[in-house]
């Protein structure tokens, strides 16, 4: 297969986190017989410094060319004057919004050797695997807003076809999992939770009735993430909810740098959609990929950042962009392997020698020639 990816470094530990996982992508390339081409551009701070704006027209064209973006993190204490006119953080929101990222994944599974570092007991994480899925382009975060001295107002709007193109990407991932499906809103008070309740639910009745839903109110939720995180699949909600909940989910796995992204869109219908040589077939969709983590300035330039969260990112563009199961599958045993093998950055190593950027990465290079 030949596709093209945008690479977006970015701030921070993006460039030194992107480029691992670009290595990593190489590698299983090479191993599989794939021509991945590597475009970088722009975005947040860097771009800002370049151009004067978090997102160049640049950026967006080549992104909406390619097969899939992998994204390594903007921000940082250079850019955060409150009273800027841009900001680096801008330049993510247009992204996700301009490509219609409406479905932002967040896989969850506590690595075993890692269950140390979770504030979590770990007699409640192991066996844990779960996956949100968060509505990313509506909602609250995009509603209309009002100011004046004494009120302040933020409208949360949802319309049927807004939830039911999530709902549909839950079900298809929970039908690919454990055929369990959770989903998340507060239809005890809000009217659109209860649009959200009643969709959820003739969407799964009609088209899943082989998926097992649940309905779980937001607050509850919180309390349950924590207390039996083990008895959830896949957790579907809207974007507010989501936002918060995955951050609390990812307590679950111990380090920020262990937990990857996808944000996805509707299916690819582009001329340049990457196409599988064999049968000719489109790439899944389009897609942006990233670690949940910022650019952490407290550690960027040291070359001691945790590349894992970034290269199972590059799975899941494997996987959901391009189609290549059996590629992100690879990547995903090899990171495991070597977190069985204590190879930890400074972030999981609680005591003992932590290793670098690069030399995990060279870690989980290694480990792909022997899990391919
Ligand atoms: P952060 O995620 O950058 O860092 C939080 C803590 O985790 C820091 O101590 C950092 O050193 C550590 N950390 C994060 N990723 C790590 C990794 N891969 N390996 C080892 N340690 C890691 O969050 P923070 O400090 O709140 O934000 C820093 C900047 O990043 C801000 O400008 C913020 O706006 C931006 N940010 C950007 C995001 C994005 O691009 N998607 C997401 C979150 C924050
Ligand atoms: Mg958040």
């Amino acid at each position: 297969m030949h596709a093209d990816i945008v690479v977006l470094p970015g701030d921070g530990i993006g460039p030194e986190v992107t480029a691992a996982a670009v290595e990593v992508l190489r590698a299983v390339g090479r191993r599989y017989g794939h021509a991945f081409g590597f475009h970088e551009h722009l975005i947040g701070g860097a771009a800002i410094d370049a151009t004067g704006e978090p997102l160049p027209a640049a950026t967006l064209e080549a992104a909406r060319r390619a097969d899939a973006v992998l994204l390594g993190a903007v921000g940082g204490p250079k850019w955060s004057d409150p009273k800027a006119a841009v900001r680096p953080e801008q330049g993510l929101l247009a992204i996700r919004k301009a490509l219609g990222l409406y479905a932002n994944l967040r896989p969850v599974a506590p690595h075993p050797a890692a269950l140390g570092a979770s504030p979590v007991k770990p007699h409640l994480l192991t066996g844990v695997d779960l996956m949100v899925v968060r509505e990313l382009t509506g909602g609250i975060y995009f509603g209309e807003k009002t100011r004046t001295a004494t009120t302040a107002s933020d409208l949360c709007e949802y319309d049927v076809g807004e939830i039911e193109r999530v709902v549909r990407r839950a079900c298809t991932l929970a039908r690919s999992r454990r055929g369990k499906l959770t989903s998340v809103d507060k239809a005890n008070v809000l009217e659109t939770s209860r649009l959200w309740r009643e969709t959820t639910t003739r969407v799964v009745a009609r088209e899943f009735p082989d998926i097992q839903l649940e309905h779980q109110l937001v607050d509850s939720m919180a309390m349950h993430l924590l207390s039996r995180p083990r008895e959830y699949d896949v957790i579907v909600t809207e974007n507010m909810f989501g936002d918060i909940l995955t951050d609390e989910a990812s307590m679950l796995a111990g380090s920020l740098g262990l937990l990857p992204s996808a944000s996805l869109g509707e299916v690819a219908r582009h001329a340049g959609a990457a196409r599988d040589a064999t049968d000719g077939s489109r790439s899944a969709t389009i897609g942006l990929y990233e670690p949940i983590h910022g650019s952490a300035p407290d550690i960027a330039g040291r070359g001691i950042a945790n590349p894992y969260a970034a290269i199972l990112s590059g799975a899941l563009l494997l996987r959901h962009s391009l189609g290549l199961e059996d590629e992100a599958d690879c990547i995903e045993k090899a990171v495991s392997a070597v977190l069985d093998a204590g190879v930890f950055t400074a972030d999981l190593a609680a005591s003992g020698r932590a290793v670098s950027t690069r030399e995990a990465t060279e870690a989980v290079i290694e480990q792909l020639q022997l899990e391919c």
